[in-house]
């Protein structure tokens, strides 16, 4: 019997990519989702360029945050703050080939801990981290058009 995840899930659960932390990020975010209890740190390490060389994570919580959380680290990678900005839970949802509805917000949790954690890095940075909303808003106004 086919379960209600996808293979792709399963194995980003099973084998999660970038676990662990990064002692000299220059951005962590820390979120929780209080109705379920599961919390996920993430760590980047963006260099001069505004790329992100380094990310990892550590995630209490259920299989599909675990799997997201993993696929998100590996749709980060390499892209540029801006790029990162971009991300979406949807598109998390997408490249690990769906989500059952009920498992929706453990993928929301992986955006906001990258959210978060590129707010630490302006306020590391020294600008101002609402920048991070501002973008966010001005995509979301984009996709809605
Ligand atoms: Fe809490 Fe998935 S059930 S993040």
């Amino acid at each position: 019997m086919k379960g209600p995840y996808s293979d792709k899930v399963m194995d980003h659960f099973m084998t999660p990519r970038n676990m662990g932390e990064i002692a000299d990020a220059n951005g962590v975010g820390l979120v929780g989702n209080p109705a379920c209890g599961d919390v996920m740190k993430l760590f980047l390490k963006i260099n001069d360029n505004g790329v992100v060389e380094n990310v990892k994570f550590k995630t209490f919580g259920c299989g599909a945050a675990i799997a997201s959380s993993s696929m998100a680290t590996e749709l980060i990678k390499g892209k540029k703050v801006e790029e990162v900005m971009e991300l979406t839970n949807q598109a998390i949802i997408e490249a690990l080939g769906g989500l059952p509805p009920t498992k929706i917000h453990c993928s929301v949790m992986a955006e906001e801990a990258i959210e978060a954690a590129l707010k630490d890095y302006y306020k590391n940075i020294g600008k101002d981290p609402k920048i991070v909303d501002e973008m966010k808003e001005k995509l979301k106004n984009k996709i809605n058009q």
